[in-house]
Protein backbone atom coordinates (compact mmCIF):
# COMPACT_ATOMS: atom_id res chain seq x y z
CA UNK A 1 0.00 0.00 0.00
CA UNK A 2 1.31 3.30 -0.50
CA UNK A 3 1.82 5.79 1.79
CA UNK A 4 -0.87 8.43 0.74
CA UNK A 5 -3.36 5.99 0.81
CA UNK A 6 -2.43 4.12 4.12
CA UNK A 7 -2.17 7.53 6.22
CA UNK A 8 -5.81 8.87 4.37
CA UNK A 9 -7.23 5.18 5.70
CA UNK A 10 -5.68 5.80 9.08
CA UNK A 11 -6.75 9.25 9.32
CA UNK A 12 -3.08 10.01 10.03
CA UNK A 13 -2.29 13.43 8.22
CA UNK A 14 0.89 15.14 6.93
CA UNK A 15 3.47 15.35 5.40
CA UNK A 16 6.50 16.84 7.30
CA UNK A 17 10.12 14.86 7.79
CA UNK A 18 8.78 13.74 11.39
CA UNK A 19 5.33 11.91 10.07
CA UNK A 20 6.82 10.31 7.11
CA UNK A 21 8.89 8.55 9.52
CA UNK A 22 7.11 7.88 12.02
CA UNK A 23 4.24 6.03 8.57
CA UNK A 24 7.69 4.34 7.09
CA UNK A 25 8.33 2.87 10.49
CA UNK A 26 4.46 1.59 10.93
CA UNK A 27 4.34 0.57 7.67
CA UNK A 28 7.58 -1.39 8.14
CA UNK A 29 6.49 -3.16 11.63
CA UNK A 30 3.02 -3.97 10.97
CA UNK A 31 3.16 -6.97 8.72
CA UNK A 32 5.51 -8.38 11.56
CA UNK A 33 4.85 -9.40 15.18
CA UNK A 34 7.67 -7.26 16.69
CA UNK A 35 6.64 -5.90 19.98
CA UNK A 36 6.22 -1.84 18.93
CA UNK A 37 6.71 0.67 21.83
CA UNK A 38 5.11 3.97 21.13
CA UNK A 39 6.49 6.76 22.72
CA UNK A 40 4.82 10.59 22.71
CA UNK A 41 3.05 13.12 24.62
CA UNK A 42 -0.50 12.78 25.34
CA UNK A 43 -2.52 13.79 22.19
CA UNK A 44 0.20 12.94 19.47
CA UNK A 45 -1.35 10.46 18.10
CA UNK A 46 -0.46 6.92 20.02
CA UNK A 47 -3.66 5.62 19.83
CA UNK A 48 -4.22 5.93 15.72
CA UNK A 49 -1.01 4.61 14.88
CA UNK A 50 -1.59 1.26 17.24
CA UNK A 51 -4.99 1.04 15.18
CA UNK A 52 -2.83 1.64 12.15
CA UNK A 53 -0.54 -1.19 12.99
CA UNK A 54 -3.15 -4.11 14.10
CA UNK A 55 -5.45 -2.83 10.84
CA UNK A 56 -1.80 -3.49 8.10
CA UNK A 57 -1.44 -6.63 10.06
CA UNK A 58 -2.16 -10.06 9.07
CA UNK A 59 -3.97 -9.93 12.83
CA UNK A 60 -6.55 -7.56 11.43
CA UNK A 61 -9.55 -9.83 11.78
CA UNK A 62 -9.17 -10.49 15.23
CA UNK A 63 -9.67 -8.06 17.81
CA UNK A 64 -7.27 -5.39 18.95
CA UNK A 65 -7.79 -5.23 22.77
CA UNK A 66 -6.98 -2.21 24.07
CA UNK A 67 -5.79 -1.27 27.90
CA UNK A 68 -5.23 1.66 29.85
CA UNK A 69 -2.89 0.50 32.14
CA UNK A 70 -3.10 3.94 34.01
CA UNK A 71 -6.78 3.52 34.28
CA UNK A 72 -7.16 0.04 36.50
CA UNK A 73 -6.69 0.06 39.60
CA UNK A 74 -3.08 -1.85 40.93
CA UNK A 75 -6.00 -4.35 42.80
CA UNK A 76 -7.41 -5.63 40.05
CA UNK A 77 -5.22 -5.42 37.68
CA UNK A 78 -3.39 -8.81 37.28
CA UNK A 79 -6.84 -10.29 37.03
CA UNK A 80 -8.19 -7.74 34.14
CA UNK A 81 -4.89 -8.83 32.45
CA UNK A 82 -4.85 -12.59 33.12
CA UNK A 83 -7.97 -13.42 34.40
CA UNK A 84 -8.52 -14.98 37.29
CA UNK A 85 -10.34 -18.80 38.72
CA UNK A 86 -13.31 -18.88 40.77
CA UNK A 87 -12.58 -18.17 44.29
CA UNK A 88 -9.19 -16.75 43.47
CA UNK A 89 -10.83 -13.86 45.58
CA UNK A 90 -13.27 -12.56 47.67
CA UNK A 91 -16.29 -11.57 44.84
CA UNK A 92 -14.81 -14.06 42.28
CA UNK A 93 -17.78 -16.06 41.53
CA UNK A 94 -16.68 -17.14 38.53
CA UNK A 95 -13.79 -17.40 36.03
CA UNK A 96 -13.24 -14.92 33.79
CA UNK A 97 -10.95 -14.80 30.83
CA UNK A 98 -7.87 -11.42 30.62
CA UNK A 99 -7.56 -9.30 27.99
CA UNK A 100 -4.70 -11.70 27.43
CA UNK A 101 -7.02 -14.62 26.26
CA UNK A 102 -9.45 -12.39 24.56
CA UNK A 103 -6.14 -10.77 22.42
CA UNK A 104 -6.08 -14.30 21.20
CA UNK A 105 -4.48 -14.12 17.78
CA UNK A 106 -4.70 -10.71 17.60
CA UNK A 107 -2.99 -7.66 19.26
CA UNK A 108 -2.65 -6.15 22.67
CA UNK A 109 -2.48 -2.43 23.14
CA UNK A 110 -1.13 -1.61 26.52
CA UNK A 111 -1.42 2.14 26.70
CA UNK A 112 0.58 3.85 29.68
CA UNK A 113 2.30 0.97 30.49
CA UNK A 114 4.92 3.08 32.72
CA UNK A 115 2.22 3.09 35.28
CA UNK A 116 2.10 -0.81 34.84
CA UNK A 117 2.76 -1.95 38.57
CA UNK A 118 6.12 -3.91 39.54
CA UNK A 119 4.56 -6.92 40.23
CA UNK A 120 2.28 -7.15 37.22
CA UNK A 121 5.76 -6.00 34.83
CA UNK A 122 7.33 -9.33 35.84
CA UNK A 123 4.20 -11.06 34.67
CA UNK A 124 4.01 -9.24 31.42
CA UNK A 125 7.31 -9.89 30.78
CA UNK A 126 6.54 -13.71 30.90
CA UNK A 127 3.80 -13.30 28.36
CA UNK A 128 6.00 -11.58 26.40
CA UNK A 129 8.57 -13.69 26.21
CA UNK A 130 6.96 -16.74 25.71
CA UNK A 131 3.21 -16.03 26.08
CA UNK A 132 2.69 -17.87 28.20
CA UNK A 133 0.91 -16.43 31.90
CA UNK A 134 -1.44 -17.91 35.08
CA UNK A 135 -5.14 -16.66 35.98
CA UNK A 136 -5.38 -15.28 39.32
CA UNK A 137 -5.90 -18.55 41.41
CA UNK A 138 -4.74 -21.14 39.11
CA UNK A 139 -1.63 -23.13 39.48
CA UNK A 140 -2.09 -23.97 35.73
CA UNK A 141 -0.04 -22.12 32.74
CA UNK A 142 -2.08 -21.04 29.47
CA UNK A 143 -0.58 -19.92 26.28
CA UNK A 144 -1.93 -16.81 23.95
CA UNK A 145 -0.50 -15.28 20.94
CA UNK A 146 -0.66 -11.72 20.61
CA UNK A 147 0.99 -9.37 19.24
CA UNK A 148 1.79 -6.18 21.93
CA UNK A 149 2.04 -2.62 21.50
CA UNK A 150 2.66 -0.34 23.99
CA UNK A 151 2.92 2.55 24.46
CA UNK A 152 3.73 5.76 27.22
CA UNK A 153 4.30 9.28 27.83
CA UNK A 154 6.60 9.00 30.02
CA UNK A 155 10.34 8.74 29.76
CA UNK A 156 10.71 4.95 30.39
CA UNK A 157 14.34 4.75 30.64
CA UNK A 158 13.78 7.34 33.64
CA UNK A 159 11.26 5.18 35.23
CA UNK A 160 14.15 2.16 35.09
CA UNK A 161 16.43 4.46 36.62
CA UNK A 162 13.91 5.79 39.75
CA UNK A 163 13.69 1.87 40.33
CA UNK A 164 9.54 2.10 39.16
CA UNK A 165 9.83 0.38 35.46
CA UNK A 166 11.83 -3.13 35.39
CA UNK A 167 14.83 -3.01 33.24
CA UNK A 168 14.14 -6.72 31.36
CA UNK A 169 10.77 -5.59 30.68
CA UNK A 170 12.16 -2.03 29.17
CA UNK A 171 14.52 -3.85 27.14
CA UNK A 172 12.23 -6.64 25.92
CA UNK A 173 9.09 -3.50 25.16
CA UNK A 174 11.96 -1.42 23.13
CA UNK A 175 12.53 -3.85 20.49
CA UNK A 176 10.86 -1.01 17.72
CA UNK A 177 10.83 2.00 19.27
CA UNK A 178 8.44 4.88 17.54
CA UNK A 179 8.61 8.39 19.03
CA UNK A 180 5.60 10.71 18.09
CA UNK A 181 6.75 13.81 17.80
CA UNK A 182 5.04 16.85 19.88
CA UNK A 183 3.16 18.89 16.75
CA UNK A 184 5.40 21.72 18.19
CA UNK A 185 7.94 20.23 16.16
CA UNK A 186 6.10 19.36 13.31
CA UNK A 187 4.75 22.86 12.45
CA UNK A 188 4.43 21.72 8.85
CA UNK A 189 1.43 19.60 9.34
CA UNK A 190 -0.64 21.75 11.77
CA UNK A 191 -2.56 23.61 8.56
CA UNK A 192 -3.58 20.29 6.86
CA UNK A 193 -4.70 18.98 10.09
CA UNK A 194 -6.33 21.74 11.44
CA UNK A 195 -8.31 21.93 7.63
CA UNK A 196 -8.86 18.37 7.67
CA UNK A 197 -10.50 18.70 10.89
CA UNK A 198 -12.94 22.04 10.25
CA UNK A 199 -13.88 20.61 7.17
CA UNK A 200 -15.00 17.47 8.91
CA UNK A 201 -16.56 19.23 11.80
CA UNK A 202 -18.70 21.75 8.87
CA UNK A 203 -19.89 18.56 7.05
CA UNK A 204 -20.99 17.75 10.66
CA UNK A 205 -22.36 20.19 12.34
CA UNK A 206 -23.96 21.44 8.47
CA UNK A 207 -21.77 24.57 8.57
CA UNK A 208 -19.40 26.07 5.83
CA UNK A 209 -16.05 26.73 5.89
CA UNK A 210 -14.68 29.55 4.52
CA UNK A 211 -11.57 29.56 5.39
CA UNK A 212 -8.77 31.32 7.52
CA UNK A 213 -6.84 34.27 7.68
CA UNK A 214 -2.89 34.84 6.84
CA UNK A 215 -2.63 35.81 10.69
CA UNK A 216 -4.97 33.19 11.90
CA UNK A 217 -2.92 30.82 10.01
CA UNK A 218 0.66 32.28 11.48
CA UNK A 219 -1.36 32.00 15.23
CA UNK A 220 -1.80 28.39 14.62
CA UNK A 221 1.79 27.45 13.68
CA UNK A 222 3.75 29.41 16.32
CA UNK A 223 0.93 28.15 18.86
CA UNK A 224 2.63 25.73 21.65
CA UNK A 225 0.34 23.28 21.26
CA UNK A 226 0.56 21.46 25.13
CA UNK A 227 -2.51 19.14 23.83
CA UNK A 228 -1.42 18.15 20.65
CA UNK A 229 -3.63 17.28 18.08
CA UNK A 230 -6.13 16.32 20.32
CA UNK A 231 -6.23 20.33 21.24
CA UNK A 232 -5.73 21.23 17.89
CA UNK A 233 -9.23 18.96 16.47
CA UNK A 234 -11.55 20.03 20.11
CA UNK A 235 -10.41 23.98 18.90
CA UNK A 236 -11.37 23.36 15.48
CA UNK A 237 -14.48 21.74 16.52
CA UNK A 238 -15.61 24.66 18.85
CA UNK A 239 -14.41 27.34 16.40
CA UNK A 240 -17.06 25.32 14.15
CA UNK A 241 -19.87 25.20 16.60
CA UNK A 242 -19.23 28.57 18.32
CA UNK A 243 -18.37 30.96 15.62
CA UNK A 244 -20.88 31.25 13.13
CA UNK A 245 -18.92 33.72 10.89
CA UNK A 246 -17.47 30.40 8.99
CA UNK A 247 -14.82 32.83 8.84
CA UNK A 248 -11.35 32.10 10.95
CA UNK A 249 -9.33 35.54 11.65
CA UNK A 250 -6.89 35.68 14.37
CA UNK A 251 -9.28 37.47 16.96
CA UNK A 252 -11.53 34.61 16.76
CA UNK A 253 -9.01 32.13 16.77
CA UNK A 254 -6.99 33.74 19.86
CA UNK A 255 -10.43 33.86 22.08
CA UNK A 256 -9.61 30.06 21.96
CA UNK A 257 -6.43 29.96 22.45
CA UNK A 258 -6.02 32.50 24.83
CA UNK A 259 -7.63 30.32 28.25
CA UNK A 260 -3.94 27.82 26.97
CA UNK A 261 -1.36 29.23 27.29
CA UNK A 262 -1.04 28.04 30.49
CA UNK A 263 -2.56 24.82 30.94
CA UNK A 264 -4.34 25.36 34.26
CA UNK A 265 -4.59 28.73 35.02
CA UNK A 266 -8.21 30.20 35.56
CA UNK A 267 -6.99 33.71 34.88
CA UNK A 268 -6.64 32.88 30.89
CA UNK A 269 -10.03 31.55 30.58
CA UNK A 270 -12.43 33.15 28.25
CA UNK A 271 -13.99 35.13 30.82
CA UNK A 272 -17.85 36.43 31.05
CA UNK A 273 -17.61 40.38 31.87
CA UNK A 274 -18.74 40.46 35.20
CA UNK A 275 -22.45 41.98 35.84
CA UNK A 276 -23.10 40.36 39.21
CA UNK A 277 -22.15 42.93 41.70
CA UNK A 278 -25.59 43.68 42.13
CA UNK A 279 -26.17 40.08 43.85
CA UNK A 280 -24.62 41.19 47.03
CA UNK A 281 -20.81 41.88 48.39
CA UNK A 282 -20.19 38.89 50.32
CA UNK A 283 -17.86 35.88 49.18
CA UNK A 284 -21.19 34.29 47.50
CA UNK A 285 -20.45 36.86 44.72
CA UNK A 286 -17.35 34.82 44.18
CA UNK A 287 -18.70 31.68 43.72
CA UNK A 288 -21.19 32.94 41.54
CA UNK A 289 -18.35 34.71 38.96
CA UNK A 290 -16.75 30.89 38.76
CA UNK A 291 -20.01 29.52 38.37
CA UNK A 292 -20.64 31.61 35.48
CA UNK A 293 -17.13 31.16 34.25
CA UNK A 294 -17.87 26.96 34.39
CA UNK A 295 -20.98 27.62 32.91
CA UNK A 296 -19.34 29.28 29.96
CA UNK A 297 -16.23 27.08 29.90
CA UNK A 298 -18.81 24.10 29.53
CA UNK A 299 -20.16 26.13 26.60
CA UNK A 300 -17.06 26.57 24.42
CA UNK A 301 -15.93 22.65 25.22
CA UNK A 302 -18.85 21.07 23.67
CA UNK A 303 -18.09 17.66 22.94
CA UNK A 304 -17.56 15.77 19.92
CA UNK A 305 -20.98 13.39 21.19
CA UNK A 306 -24.76 14.90 20.33
CA UNK A 307 -25.86 13.13 23.42
CA UNK A 308 -23.36 14.57 25.21
CA UNK A 309 -23.72 17.72 24.10
CA UNK A 310 -27.33 18.04 25.12
CA UNK A 311 -26.90 16.48 28.92
CA UNK A 312 -24.23 19.70 29.34
CA UNK A 313 -26.55 21.95 27.75
CA UNK A 314 -29.40 20.54 30.23
CA UNK A 315 -27.39 20.54 33.13
CA UNK A 316 -26.12 24.31 32.77
CA UNK A 317 -29.14 25.11 31.33
CA UNK A 318 -30.31 24.00 34.61
CA UNK A 319 -27.96 25.68 36.66
CA UNK A 320 -28.32 28.60 35.25
CA UNK A 321 -31.51 29.28 35.44
CA UNK A 322 -31.94 28.19 39.16
CA UNK A 323 -29.35 30.89 39.72
CA UNK A 324 -30.76 34.08 40.70
CA UNK A 325 -28.02 35.85 38.65
CA UNK A 326 -29.54 34.43 35.64
CA UNK A 327 -30.22 38.50 34.56
CA UNK A 328 -26.48 39.00 35.04
CA UNK A 329 -25.38 36.86 32.63
CA UNK A 330 -24.16 38.58 29.13
CA UNK A 331 -26.78 38.67 26.47
CA UNK A 332 -24.15 37.31 24.61
CA UNK A 333 -24.04 33.91 26.66
CA UNK A 334 -27.62 33.68 26.63
CA UNK A 335 -28.04 34.08 23.07
CA UNK A 336 -25.41 31.50 22.27
CA UNK A 337 -27.22 29.17 25.06
CA UNK A 338 -30.63 29.68 22.73
CA UNK A 339 -28.88 29.47 19.26
CA UNK A 340 -26.92 26.23 20.34
CA UNK A 341 -30.26 24.52 21.47
CA UNK A 342 -32.15 25.42 18.30
CA UNK A 343 -29.07 24.88 15.98
CA UNK A 344 -28.09 21.47 17.52
CA UNK A 345 -31.99 20.82 17.33
CA UNK A 346 -32.22 20.22 21.27
CA UNK A 347 -35.20 20.21 22.71
CA UNK A 348 -35.41 22.30 25.67
CA UNK A 349 -38.84 21.47 26.17
CA UNK A 350 -40.31 24.16 29.18
CA UNK A 351 -36.43 25.42 29.39
CA UNK A 352 -36.41 26.61 25.74
CA UNK A 353 -36.63 30.25 26.66
CA UNK A 354 -34.45 31.49 28.93
CA UNK A 355 -36.72 34.37 30.03
CA UNK A 356 -39.21 31.48 30.95
CA UNK A 357 -40.86 31.31 34.00
CA UNK A 358 -41.69 27.94 34.37
CA UNK A 359 -38.26 26.26 35.24
CA UNK A 360 -38.00 26.38 38.79
CA UNK A 361 -35.58 29.11 39.58
CA UNK A 362 -35.06 31.42 42.56
CA UNK A 363 -36.76 34.65 42.66
CA UNK A 364 -35.43 36.95 45.14
CA UNK A 365 -38.83 38.59 46.69
CA UNK A 366 -40.27 34.44 47.17
CA UNK A 367 -40.07 33.16 50.15
CA UNK A 368 -41.43 29.79 49.38
CA UNK A 369 -39.23 27.48 49.33
CA UNK A 370 -38.78 25.27 46.06
CA UNK A 371 -38.69 21.62 45.65
CA UNK A 372 -35.30 21.35 43.54
CA UNK A 373 -34.04 17.30 42.76
CA UNK A 374 -30.45 18.23 43.20
CA UNK A 375 -27.53 16.16 41.81
CA UNK A 376 -25.75 15.26 44.96
CA UNK A 377 -22.19 16.02 43.23
CA UNK A 378 -23.66 19.10 41.94
CA UNK A 379 -22.52 22.06 44.27
CA UNK A 380 -23.86 25.02 42.12
CA UNK A 381 -27.66 24.82 44.10
CA UNK A 382 -26.07 25.86 47.30
CA UNK A 383 -24.46 28.73 45.59
CA UNK A 384 -27.78 30.18 44.93
CA UNK A 385 -28.85 29.37 48.52
CA UNK A 386 -26.41 31.30 50.45
CA UNK A 387 -25.98 27.55 52.37
CA UNK A 388 -22.44 25.30 52.80
CA UNK A 389 -22.39 22.37 51.84
CA UNK A 390 -21.02 19.87 53.78
CA UNK A 391 -18.26 18.31 54.18
CA UNK A 392 -18.97 14.97 52.22
CA UNK A 393 -20.98 16.73 49.30
CA UNK A 394 -18.21 18.89 48.99
CA UNK A 395 -15.58 15.65 49.00
CA UNK A 396 -18.01 14.54 46.59
CA UNK A 397 -17.76 16.94 44.37
CA UNK A 398 -14.24 17.31 44.53
CA UNK A 399 -13.78 13.43 43.48
CA UNK A 400 -16.03 13.56 40.74
CA UNK A 401 -14.24 16.47 39.38
CA UNK A 402 -11.11 14.81 39.65
CA UNK A 403 -11.78 11.96 37.81
CA UNK A 404 -13.11 13.71 35.11
CA UNK A 405 -10.46 16.01 34.85
CA UNK A 406 -7.86 12.64 34.45
CA UNK A 407 -10.89 10.96 32.23
CA UNK A 408 -11.53 8.23 34.82
CA UNK A 409 -8.01 7.43 35.73
CA UNK A 410 -8.12 6.78 39.87
CA UNK A 411 -4.77 6.67 40.52
CA UNK A 412 -4.28 9.99 39.00
CA UNK A 413 -7.25 11.95 40.69
CA UNK A 414 -6.29 10.06 44.55
CA UNK A 415 -3.04 11.41 43.68
CA UNK A 416 -4.35 14.69 43.08
CA UNK A 417 -6.34 14.80 46.03
CA UNK A 418 -3.85 13.85 48.06
CA UNK A 419 -5.56 10.54 49.23
CA UNK A 420 -4.32 7.31 48.65
CA UNK A 421 -5.95 4.84 45.80
CA UNK A 422 -7.88 2.83 48.73
CA UNK A 423 -9.31 5.84 50.30
CA UNK A 424 -10.65 7.08 47.13
CA UNK A 425 -11.74 3.72 46.15
CA UNK A 426 -13.34 3.61 49.50
CA UNK A 427 -15.03 7.09 49.23
CA UNK A 428 -16.40 5.92 45.81
CA UNK A 429 -17.83 2.93 47.40
CA UNK A 430 -19.32 4.98 49.84
CA UNK A 431 -20.77 7.41 48.06
CA UNK A 432 -21.71 5.32 45.27
CA UNK A 433 -20.11 6.45 42.28
CA UNK A 434 -18.52 5.25 39.55
N1 LIG B 1 -1.50 12.53 12.18
C1 LIG B 1 -2.75 12.79 12.55
N2 LIG B 1 -3.63 13.34 11.67
C2 LIG B 1 -4.89 13.62 12.04
N3 LIG B 1 -5.41 13.37 13.24
C3 LIG B 1 -4.59 12.82 14.15
C4 LIG B 1 -3.23 12.48 13.86
N4 LIG B 1 -2.68 11.95 14.97
C5 LIG B 1 -3.64 11.97 15.92
N5 LIG B 1 -4.79 12.47 15.43
C6 LIG B 1 -6.03 12.71 16.18
O1 LIG B 1 -5.67 13.38 17.38
C7 LIG B 1 -6.41 12.89 18.50
C8 LIG B 1 -5.47 12.34 19.55
O2 LIG B 1 -4.80 11.20 19.04
P1 LIG B 1 -4.50 9.90 19.93
O3 LIG B 1 -4.03 8.83 19.03
O4 LIG B 1 -5.68 9.58 20.80
O5 LIG B 1 -3.30 10.47 20.83
P2 LIG B 1 -2.56 9.81 22.08
O6 LIG B 1 -3.01 8.37 22.16
O7 LIG B 1 -1.11 9.94 21.77
O8 LIG B 1 -2.96 10.62 23.27
C9 LIG B 1 -7.35 11.86 17.93
O9 LIG B 1 -8.58 12.48 17.66
C10 LIG B 1 -6.69 11.43 16.65
O10 LIG B 1 -7.63 10.98 15.70
MG1 LIG C 1 -4.00 7.60 23.89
Amino acid sequence: MDREVFQEQFGLIGTSNAIRQVVDKIMQVSRTDITVLLQGESGVGKDVTARAIHGMSERKHNDLVIVNCGAIPEGIIESELFGHEKGAFTGANDSRQGYFEKANGGTIFLDEIGDTPKNVQVKLLRVLENGEFFRVGSSKVQTTDVRVIAATNLDLWQLVKDGTFREDLYYRLDTVQIHLPPLRERQDDIIPIFRKFVQDFSARYDSVFKGFSDEARELLISYRWPGNIRELRNIAEQLVVLEKSQFIDKERLQKYLKGRQHEGSADNLPMVADQSSSSGDNANSDFDRRDRELVYRALVELRNDIGDVKQMLGNFLYSTLSNKNVKALPPAVRDEVTNLAGNLNIDLGNQASLGMKSMPHHDEDDDEPEIIQHDETDLSHFLDNDEIPSIEETEQFLIRRALEKYDGNRRKASETLGISERTLYRKLDQYGLD
